[in-house]
């Protein structure tokens, strides 16, 4: 974990309140794992105090179109904060700190590979395709999001992934919850990752265990979201309960093995 500057290469608006920063950042670009964070400083006035914690979304060193030196991130304007972040132009730097937290893990028997994104649960998700197509695993991504105009576009997405979308209001792709997909892929799927609210996962656990009870048992890893302060473990903001107890998001995750936090 570092501290950096990172330049901001471009920032683009690419749907509602969604914009997409590249940054030019080596380091977190060379260590950074799909499924990991930065945390970002708001402003040079520290105003708002807290850093967002933000998903890597492309790494350089795995994304076509990229190079090596540098990272993208997905930003929504949901307050003050980001929308600070969001207004950062070219040219200009942002004080990160990471990588941070425990990312994704592709098991080495994996073949093909089904990512589940509720909304910004996205960003990692798109990540771990980059690894997995580098790695010439097959991907499914599903996204669901509230309407179509906060769905990210497949240009912005590695063109070898097969991307399936779907809406609450119908307004693009199909009209429901993006967990009513899954059971079309997961017989396919040797391999599960899942990030978006904590509402859509007990859904998931539902179709895992009715896979295990008819004897297929498939691992999967989903990246929690949480309200995190510090973002380094040391304030316990962002603590959840787990089979092995108490766990800090920020540190011990984001990305759990859903076995381990399977509370429902
Ligand atoms: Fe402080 Fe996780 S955000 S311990």
């Amino acid at each position: 974990m570092i501290r950096t500057d990172a330049l901001v290469i471009s920032n683009i608006n690419i749907g509602a309140d969604n914009h997409l920063i590249r940054l030019r950042a080596p380091q977190i670009a060379r260590d950074g794992q799909p499924g990991q964070f930065i945390e970002i400083r708001c402003s040079s006035t520290w105003t708002p105090l807290l850093r967002r914690p933000i998903s890597l979304f492309r790494i350089g060193r795995h994304a076509s179109g990229y190079s090596a030196d540098e990272i993208s991130i997905l930003v929504r304007v949901v307050g003050e904060g980001s929308r600070l972040i969001s207004k950062t132009r070219p040219g200009e730097t942002l004080d990160i700190i990471g990588p941070l937290g425990k990312g994704f893990t592709l098991a080495h028997s994996t073949r093909r590979i089904l990512l589940v994104a509720g909304g910004l649960g996205l960003a990692p998700l798109v990540a771990l395709a980059d690894e997995a197509i580098s790695k010439e695993i097959s991907v499914v991504l599903l996204q669901g999001a509230e309407t179509g105009e906060r769905i990210v576009p497949a240009r912005y997405l590695p063109p070898e992934i097969e991307y399936q979308i779907c809406t609450d209001d119908g307004s693009l792709g199909r009209c429901d919850l993006v967990t009513n997909l899954c059971p079309e892929y997961l017989d396919w799927a040797d391999q599960v990752c899942a990030c978006g609210p904590s509402a859509m996962l007990p859904a998931l656990v539902t179709q895992v265990r009715d896979m295990a009870i008819a004897g297929r048992r498939i691992p999967v890893q989903v990246s929690l979201e949480a309200r995190m302060a510090c973002g380094v473990g040391a304030c316990l903001s962002c603590v959840v309960d787990t089979r092995h107890g108490k766990k800090r998001v920020c540190k011990d995750g984001p990305v759990f093995d859903l076995s381990e936090v399977n509370a429902w």
